[in-house]
Order: structure tokens, then C-alpha cells, then sequence
């Protein structure tokens, strides 16, 4: 199997410059036991500090949102050119808050993908369900939907950018996280999914972390599970003994 483990942090709209450098020398002491990649992804204020502190580092930077244009009228927002020119290739796209509070639907993403892809970064997709999709048994459907509406038109070339992150929104900041059993029943759906829109060759090698309330003290079992690739931490990643504790849970 030639998936990568990844343990990324999304710190979200969390750490003033201060607080990101004093994290981050935190994390930079820290031992990686496993063989897990690390990514951090602070906000975006904070990126270009992040990177010229973990230039000796092994944890890698990504930003967690970009606009789809090249440049141009979009008060307040960033390109992935301009992510680049400070040293980040890779991207969150995707994640339930900004679909929710920004609006952004699948149509808007796959244009955000398109970019990001053109500009040969590497996408960490998120998807997910709300409660009541999974309460309705519509949990597969509405992941299927996502999937084919935001990248399912990628050439199975393109998959090589793509970590793909599967963060049920009802456990998302709130404790309540999937059972291991529950993610890699998901995980795996994905993963054949995935096959049988492509071929099991773009299915195996794509790397594909569960997100929500991933602690410290259940990362290990659900990293056990096959189709669990690693994580999308939010909280726990805002501590760097706790985020360090699931780096090691590989
Ligand atoms: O993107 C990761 C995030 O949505 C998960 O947040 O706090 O439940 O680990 P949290």
C-alpha cells in the first residue's frame, strides 16, 4: 500500500501571531515516532511566519481556504499564486464551515479544486454529512453527492494531488466523534466509490483522514482501521502535547 499517513492540524480562525510561533516552536520539539507526514494549516495571516519557522522543520504548512481566481476584485481573499510565492503547496477545500457560513457549494469547490490542481498544489478535500442525513440513513448518498459534484470530474492523474478528509459534521467540535467502526464503515464506501469511478489503483494509493473530535485518547483505535489514513484535527491541534499524542498514534 503506497498511501501516505497524514496528520494534519486545522487551527481555524485560532492563534494570534504570538500564539502561532510559540505553538509552533512547541511543535517543532516534538518527537514523531510513527511514520505519519505533519501538516499545520494556521490562518492566513500567520502562513508566511509559519513557513520561515518550520523552513528546518519536517511539518509541512497548508492554507485552509483559497479563491478560485487567479487575482482580481475579491476584497479579502487569496489565491493559490500567492499562496505559492510564500512557499505552500498545499490547500484545505471543502471544510463544513465554510460551506455552511460562506456558502460555498459543490459547483463553487470544483472550481476551487481545478485551480489549486492547475497550480500542481495538493487538495485536502473535505466532505461530510450533517446529523440528520446520517438520523435518515442518507449518510452514503449525500458523501457520494459531494464527492461526484466537487472532483469526481478529475482525471485519475489529477488523484495524485488529492487527500481526500471525511469529517461527519456532527462530529465536528462537539466530543461526539465517530466510532472507528463507523469511520472506516464510511472510509471504506468512499474507497470503493473512488474504484469504481476510477480503477482500484486511484482508489488504494489516496490517503483518506477521518476528521471530528479526534483526541488524543481515541486516535489510535480509529487509525487502526484500514481505510483511516490518519486525521483533519481541529481542537486537539491547538495543543501540541495533544496533537503530538495523535501524530504518534500511528
Ligand atoms: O478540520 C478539522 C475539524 O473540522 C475537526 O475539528 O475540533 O472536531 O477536531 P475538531
Amino acid at each position: 500500500m503506497s498511501r501516505k499517513h497524514i496528520v494534519a492540524g486545522n487551527w481555524k480562525m485560532n492563534k494570534t501571531l504570538p500564539e502561532t510561533q510559540a505553538l509552533l516552536a512547541s511543535l517543532k520539539d516534538k518527537k514523531n515516532t510513527g511514520d505519519a507526514h505533519v501538516i499545520v494549516a494556521p490562518t492566513a495571516i500567520n502562513l508566511q511566519a509559519s513557513v520561515t519557522m518550520l523552513q528546518d522543520s519536517p511539518i509541512q504548512v497548508a492554507a485552509q481556504n483559497m479563491h478560485q481566481a487567479e487575482s482580481g476584485a475579491y476584497t479579502g481573499e487569496i489565491s493559490a499564486g500567492m499562496i505559492q510565492s510564500i512557499g505552500i503547496d498545499t490547500v484545505i477545500l471543502g471544510h463544513s464551515e465554510r460551506r455552511a457560513y460562506f456558502h460555498e457549494s459543490d459547483e463553487l469547490l470544483a472550481q476551487k479544486v481545478n485551480t489549486a490542481l492547475a497550480h500542481g498544489m495538493t487538495v485536502i478535500f473535505c466532505f461530510g454529512e450533517e446529523l440528520e442525513d446520517r438520523k435518515n440513513g442518507k449518510h452514503f448518498e449525500v458523501v457520494e453527492s459531494q464527492l461526484k459534484n466537487a472532483i469526481f470530474h478529475l482525471t485519475a492523474a489529477q488523484w495524485s494531488n488529492v487527500v481526500l478528509a471525511y469529517e461527519p459534521v456532527w462530529a465536528i467540535g462537539t466530543g461526539e466523534t465517530a466510532s472507528p467502526e463507523q469511520a472506516q464503515e464510511m472510509h471504506a464506501f468512499i474507497r470503493k466509490t473512488v474504484s469504481a469511478s476510477y480503477d482500484e489503483a486511484t482508489a488504494d494509493q489516496v490517503s483518506i483522514l477521518y476528521g471530528g473530535s479526534v483526541k488524543p485518547g481515541n486516535a489510535k483505535e480509529i487509525f487502526s482501521k484500514p481505510d483511516v489514513d490518519g486525521g483533519l484535527i481541529g481542537g486537539a491541534a491547538l495543543n501540541a502535547d495533544d496533537f503530538f499524542a495523535i501524530v504518534n498514534a500511528f
